[in-house]
């Protein structure tokens, strides 16, 4: 693959492409040990080393990234008053770096960042009905008859039902006079508010969501809130299959 040196070198994370233009007429790039001053020759990143700085640039065309995301952040690119989920990914290369699927501000868990969009688009196709589980506290009592109705679908003030979610009941609680229950629940849809406009069909409130796992990707339980890390080749087989 031959891309152009500009491209290469803002694909990696040196900044627009007039900021490189920039880097190249001050003379901080090398290819092949020559000092480059033209953005558009040519360069193979399996061939030819690139350096800037002295330092050398490694070419990624795509990365996977799993981040524990945690409550506060917002699935997003870029916003101007809040931080976002790629804010969190200090080690980043590639500037085209997007969350497959959001998560509400509140809601913690899994999150796959990449730039690889016919990933995300096989993730997400509801066709695949790739399953997302959810662990989650309910404010109320959650017995078998919600895991019925999670199962046969349930009116959301959609134009249909939601489609068959498989609620297990982990425990039910007391707090004060309240009722609480610990669930997880799997859905196939990726509505907006789902789950917590499912349990909400039912009377109830979630107070607190977390994302385990979607599709054969499943979080990696020693990240805390906040940390990531990068998917394993072996993860990256799973889920480019
Ligand atoms: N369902 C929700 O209600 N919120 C999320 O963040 C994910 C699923």
């Amino acid at each position: 693959m031959q891309l152009r040196l500009d491209k290469f070198l803002a694909d990696t994370g040196y900044g627009t492409r007039s900021a490189v233009k920039d880097m190249l007429k001050q003379g901080r790039v090398t290819v092949d040990g020559a000092f480059v001053k033209k953005p558009d020759i040519k360069v193979d990143p399996e061939k030819n080393v690139v350096l800037v700085d002295g330092k050398e640039a490694s070419y990624e065309s795509f990365e996977y990234y799993m981040l524990n995301k945690p409550a506060g952040v917002v699935s997003a690119t870029e916003d101007k008053f809040q931080k976002t989920v790629l804010d969190l990914i200090k080690d980043k290369k590639r500037r085209d770096l997007f969350p497959v699927g959001r998560l509400d501000k509140d809601t913690e868990g899994l999150l796959l960042i990449t730039n690889d969009g016919i990933t995300c688009n096989k993730l997400l196709a509801p066709l695949k009905h790739v399953g997302k589980k959810y662990e989650a506290i309910i404010k109320g009592r959650v017995t078998e008859a919600d895991v019925l109705a999670f199962k046969e679908g349930l009116d959301i003030g959609d134009d249909k039902p939601t489609k068959e979610a498989v609620l297990n009941i982990r425990r039910n609680y007391e707090e004060g006079d309240e009722d609480f229950s610990e669930i997880d629940v799997v859905i196939t849809e990726g509505r907006y508010h789902q789950i917590k406009r499912m349990f909400e069909a039912r009377g109830m409130e979630v107070v607190y969501l977390k994302r385990l796992s979607m599709g054969k990707l499943v979080l990696d339980d020693t990240l805390k809130p906040g940390e990531y890390r990068k998917l394993s080749e072996k993860e990256i087989e799973l889920i480019i299959r």
